[in-house]
């Protein structure tokens, strides 16, 4: 299975997958990274592992759609089967959504339905709970709405700085994330 990343800022968990993928512990083939920051930290990442590396920006489109038509065109180029949002902050349009049913993923920082958004861990943390964790689902038309495809729960101790919470949390991206991708791309060779 051809799978590309698509990340926007940091890249810890594109890191894990690539290695994963390199590891072969995901049986799949990594064949594009996107970002749609050009300066993103997660290209230094990708320079590491020989995949090709793209990326650009909303703002050099004059809309969204010519944007998504442009990375449709990519991921087409690259003949992706499933595209991995990494921290890719934006939400996913139509025709992209259309082209991928049910073969868009994504991770998010909480306990989904709690917390979606923009900031799930901020959130979980403020709102005082003694547990949050890690989503992983499908992606639909909602913001952080799809169908859930796994979860990891972390226990906020009260000790816990906002810093704390978020080390646990990325720790438990780290082990799920490719967890659960070698999983799907297992499911869908059968
Ligand atoms: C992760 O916490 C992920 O759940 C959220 O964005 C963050 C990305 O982190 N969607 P990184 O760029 O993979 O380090």
């Amino acid at each position: 299975m051809r799978i590309a990343v698509l990340a926007s800022g940091n890249g810890s968990n594109f890191e894990v997958i690539a290695q994963a993928v390199k590891d072969k512990e995901i049986p799949a083939e990594l064949v594009l990274l996107f970002s749609d920051h050009r300066d993103a930290y997660v290209l230094e990442r990708g320079k590491k592992f020989s995949i090709p590396c793209e990326s650009f920006e909303l703002k050099e489109f004059p809309d969204k759609k010519s944007y998504e038509a442009a990375l449709l065109k990519k991921l087409k180029d690259h003949e992706v089967e499933l595209v991995v949002l990494a921290g890719y902050m934006r939400i996913i349009g139509e025709d992209l959504l259309t082209a991928f049913p049910n073969r868009i993923v994504n991770i998010h920082p909480a306990l989904l339905p709690d917390f979606p958004g923009l900031h799930g861990i901020r959130d979980a943390y403020e709102a005082g709970v003694k547990e949050t964790g890690v989503t992983i689902h499908y992606v639909d038309r909602g913001v952080d709405t799809g169908p859930i495809i796994a979860q990891g729960k972390v226990s906020v101790a009260e000790t816990d700085s906002l810093s704390d919470l978020e080390t646990k949390i990325h720790a438990v991206e780290h082990q799920l994330y490719p967890q659960v991708l070698a999983e799907i791309v297992k499911e869908s060779d059968n």
